[in-house]
């Protein structure tokens, strides 16, 4: 029975409303005998007014509560129709009551009114929908969701639609003709999907409508012309279709549009003159279009325009001279066409415009002083035109402008000091024209540039050392000038530069190793100037460079400063005085001959290039080894025997030779060059690479002396280790250092560091050795990371490795060689982390004979026990 009251009082029927509440508000007020009357009496009441309303079968009859059950399964037949997801999201959506949904509304008379489903993370379609059966809803938004397949055509049942919001989904397919049928529609939006077909032209039927946005699809065919039936029209958005074909001239009948947006098609034909019937027109824009003829006349009229693109078409003639007639124009763009003549009489004084674009077209006429001061003006882009006359000091005055652009026409003068009032200026483009005159300093007061390009020009004198306050620059174009001086170490402090070019000038002197500061670089052109000296080796540290070009210049040395530049695609030093290896890695490996010819002395592995000298036949060595102990295990001794014998007397004549070589070499107390690399390095060479032997290069600290890395300008990376330098010029350790030199430069092993060559001079005596990438073991067993990335494998291969090295120190060596300091401190890695055994300083010549092998050799703090 309280159900069936509460169904009652759900009902519609007013005298239930008056009559059911009594029940309640008055048994109290009486006394409890008379109370179960009055319920009874309410009750006969109660069924009076039920079997008098006409549909007394309220659980059946009423067609509003079957109206709500059947749209309530209309949108979970739906519902179940998505995925699993989509249906999480719709968790609300049980029972049969809509209005309390997610995203449903009701109207008076709980029919669902509105459907508002924007970002709802829908996945799905929309044909189970069954929209016959929501005949009462007028806001249908399901924008920014993932709904599929095609608009149904049943959705044209929806007769009461003012809102049509599918925007931003992947439908597909055409648009139904039966949109025609929602004839109470005013907004439109169908935009940014996938919808294909032409648009049908039944949407000349939509008498209400309002907004037509149908833009970023992939709709063909023709604008329909009964798109002009649309009295109350006010925007339509179409751009970013395929559609081709004539504007229709009937859209100048839609007398309240004010905005017409048709870019990004493919519309032939030219502007119909009936266009500049639409009073109201404040935005008009057919950018990007096959467009052609004239600018009727008739655009003139629109006074109210704020807003014209024209550009990217096939347009002619004349541009209209009273395009800001109104004063109100903001943004005209006609750039990209063929327009001939002078810019339009009416922009000289329009105020309110903010950005003007008729650049690549045919205009003409001096623009000295043709602009007033123009307040709001922020964008001026008139290159690639036939302007002539100067550059107006009038533009320091311009206090919006951000980005000023003239390249290519024929202006001619200096760049006026003036210009660096325009403090907003971002972008300054005045390339390619015929200017002369110096770069004036006061430019450098346009703080927020980051666009500088004044390329082929005249322009004379050297780059202001104040450059250095454009600290945003990001382009900086100054080629093909006569600009002179050397290239100024300032521009090593434009943290911000992307690009920079200074090819084609006379910029002479070397190359300031501050430009290695310059981390984002990813273009440099030095092309064609006088550039002498060596690479600054700091050029290595520009991690991003992708283009470079140094090409004729007279700029000498090596490459090495390129070892590392892993990102270059584009690389050019042809022309030069270059030497020594073409660095060793992937991009030079790719490189053509044009990119390196004509050089003094480049070797490396490209076609057109002679190699370079190899160091030793140490692989030869190593095979003939392997096939003497596979084929001939048991001639080895025999073999070992005639070579220790052999190997004594060499050794005894060479080192007599040798150390008087030496002695010869360490009492004239000069400068030695290093043997190997063709007797290319110099001791000024390292002096260089290492800075002075400066704390920056110091790799590591040894018993006997400091580890440098030096980078030679032959491109390769050594190892420099430098004895501990005494003030008498005396170097303690003299036997132990000639001792290495002696082991290592005998040495020709894959395991054993190599060494290049050794110089004594009165401040600085070292050696130069392999430098190996990784570091000693010690180093990368101390360090978690690099302990983790050392494997198993590997480190059963480094301990193969050095077992490797001294079964050849102690059996193939002739006379052997006892290391007798193996610890993980001498035992260097490269990248490959093969194992490389390193300092020799207290290994010591033994003859097999001889018995005193124990004796310390050396001075050290650190040899290894027995
Ligand atoms: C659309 O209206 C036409 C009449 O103009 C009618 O024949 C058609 O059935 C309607 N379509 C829908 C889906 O309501
Ligand atoms: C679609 O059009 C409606 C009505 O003009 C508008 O409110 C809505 O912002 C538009 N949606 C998109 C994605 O442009
Ligand atoms: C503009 O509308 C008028 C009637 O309002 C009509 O006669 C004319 O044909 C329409 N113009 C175009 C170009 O459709
Ligand atoms: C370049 O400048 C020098 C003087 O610095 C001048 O003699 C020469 O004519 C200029 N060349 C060009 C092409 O302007
Ligand atoms: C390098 O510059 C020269 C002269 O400026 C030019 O001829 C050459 O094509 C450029 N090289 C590359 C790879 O762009």
């Amino acid at each position: 029975m309280y159900v069936f009251l509460l169904h009652l009082i759900e009902s519609e029927n007013q005298w239930l409303k008056i009559y059911f509440p009594m029940v309640f508000i008055f048994p109290p007020l009486l006394s409890k005998k008379l109370q179960p009357l009055w319920l009874l009496l309410v009750m006969y009441f109660c069924a009076f007014a039920v079997a008098s309303s006409p549909n007394h079968d309220a659980a059946a009859a009423s067609p509003e509560i079957a109206s709500v059950a059947s749209e309530a399964n209309a949108l979970l037949k739906w519902k179940a129709s998505l995925d699993n997801h989509s249906q999480a999201s719709l968790s609300s959506w049980t029972g049969n009551n809509p209005c309390n949904w997610l995203g449903i509304s009701c109207d008076d008379t709980s029919s669902v009114s509105t459907i508002n489903l924007t970002r709802a993370g829908l996945r799905g379609m929309l044909h189970s929908l069954n929209f016959s059966l929501l005949p009462n809803i007028l806001t249908l938004n399901m924008s920014y969701n993932t709904l599929s397949g095609s608009i149904p055509p049943q959705i044209g049942s929806l007769s009461n639609l003012s809102t049509l919001d599918l925007s931003t989904n992947k439908l597909s397919g055409s648009i139904p003709n039966t949109i025609g049928n929602l004839s109470k529609l005013k907004y439109l939006n169908l935009s940014a999907n996938g919808l294909s077909g032409s648009i049908p032209n039944e949407v000349g039927n939509l008498l209400s409508l309002l907004t037509f946005d149908i833009y970023t699809n992939n709709l063909s065919g023709s604008i329909p012309p009964s798109l002009g039936n649309l009295p109350r029209l006010e925007s339509i958005h179409l751009f970013s279709n395929k559609l081709s074909g004539p504007i229709p001239a009937s859209l100048g009948n839609l007398s309240r549009l004010t905005m017409l947006s048709l870019s990004s098609n493919q519309l032939t034909g030219s502007i119909p003159p009936h266009i500049g019937n639409l009073s109201n027109a404040k935005v008009i824009c057919f950018i990007g279009n096959e467009l052609s003829g004239e600018i009727p006349i008739e655009m003139e009229k629109l006074t109210g325009l704020e807003c014209l693109q024209l550009a990217d078409n096939n347009f002619i003639g004349q541009i209209p001279q009273n395009i800001c007639l109104g004063g109100n124009m903001k943004f005209f763009t006609a750039g990209n066409n063929n327009f001939t003549g002078p810019i339009p009489e009416s922009l000289k004084n329009c105020h309110s415009l903010k950005r003007l674009r008729l650049q690549q077209n045919h205009l003409t006429g001096d623009i000295t002083n043709f602009f007033d001061v123009l307040p709001n003006l922020n964008y001026i882009d008139l290159s690639e035109n036939n302007f002539h006359g100067n550059l107006s000091p009038r533009w320091g005055k311009f206090r919006s402008l951000t980005s000023l652009m003239i390249a290519n026409n024929k202006l001619s003068g200096v760049i006026p000091p003036e210009l660096g009032g325009a403090a907003q200026l971002q972008v300054l483009d005045l390339s390619s024209n015929h200017l002369t005159g110096s770069i004036p300093q006061d430019l450098c007061n346009l703080t927020l540039l980051f666009d500088l390009s004044i390329s082929n020009n005249n322009l004379s004198g050297n780059v202001p050392m104040e450059i250095e306050s454009l600290h945003e620059l990001k382009y900086l174009e100054l080629g093909s000038n006569n600009l002179t001086g050397s290239i100024r170490k300032q521009l090593g402090t434009l943290h911000n530069l992307l690009k920079m070019n200074l090819s084609q000038n006379k910029f002479e002197g070397s190359i300031p190793f501050e430009l290695g500061n310059l981390q984002y670089l990813s273009s440099l052109d030095l092309s064609e100037n006088m550039l002498s000296g060596t690479l600054p080796p700091t050029l290595g540290e520009i991690k991003g460079l992708e283009t470079l070009n140094l090409s004729h210049n007279s700029l000498s040395g090596g490459l090495s400063s390129l070892n590392d530049m892993r990102s270059l695609t584009s690389f050019d030093i042809s022309y030069n005085q270059f030497e020594g290896p073409v660095p060793n890695n992937q991009i030079f490996h790719n490189v053509t001959i044009e990119a390196l010819r004509n050089n003094k002395g480049l070797c490396g592995n490209v076609t057109g290039l002679e190699p370079c000298p190899t160091f030793s036949g140490k692989y030869h060595n190593n095979m003939k080894r392997r096939v003497l102990i596979a084929v001939l295990p048991l001639t080895v001794a025999i073999l070992m025997l005639a070579l220790f014998v052999l190997g004594v007397f060499y050794h005894l004549c060479r080192t007599s030779t040798e150390e008087q070589d030496e002695t010869t070499i360490l009492r004239s107390s000069s400068v030695f060059p290093i043997w190997d690399f063709g007797g290319k390095i110099t001791f000024e060479n390292i002096i260089e690479g290492t800075e002075y032997f400066d704390d920056k290069h110091l790799i590591g600290v040894g018993g006997q002396g400091c580890v440098y890395k030096a980078t030679l300008p032959t491109g390769e990376v050594v190892a420099v280790k430098k004895l501990h330098s005494v003030s008498n010029g005396e170097i303690p350790n003299m036997k132990a250092f000639k001792s290495e030199i002696q082991t290592l430069t005998e040495i020709r092993h894959r395991n054993i560091v190599k060494l290049f060559g050794f110089c004594s001079h009165s401040q600085y005596s070292f050696l130069v050795c392999e430098f190996l990438e990784k570091g000693d073991l010690n180093k990368i067993l101390k360090n978690d990371e690099q302990a983790i990335a050392f494997d198993w494998k590997k480190r059963v291969n480094v301990v193969k490795g050095v077992a490797d090295a001294l079964c050849y120190m102690h059996h193939d060596c002739s006379p052997p060689i006892v290391h007798r300091d193996i610890s993980s401190k001498n035992v260097l890695l490269d990248s490959e982390y093969v194992a490389h055994v390193s300092d020799f300083g207290t290994a010591k010549f033994l003859n097999h004979n001889s018995s005193n092998w124990t004796s310390f050799a050396g001075t050290f703090g650190y040899a290894a026990p027995g």
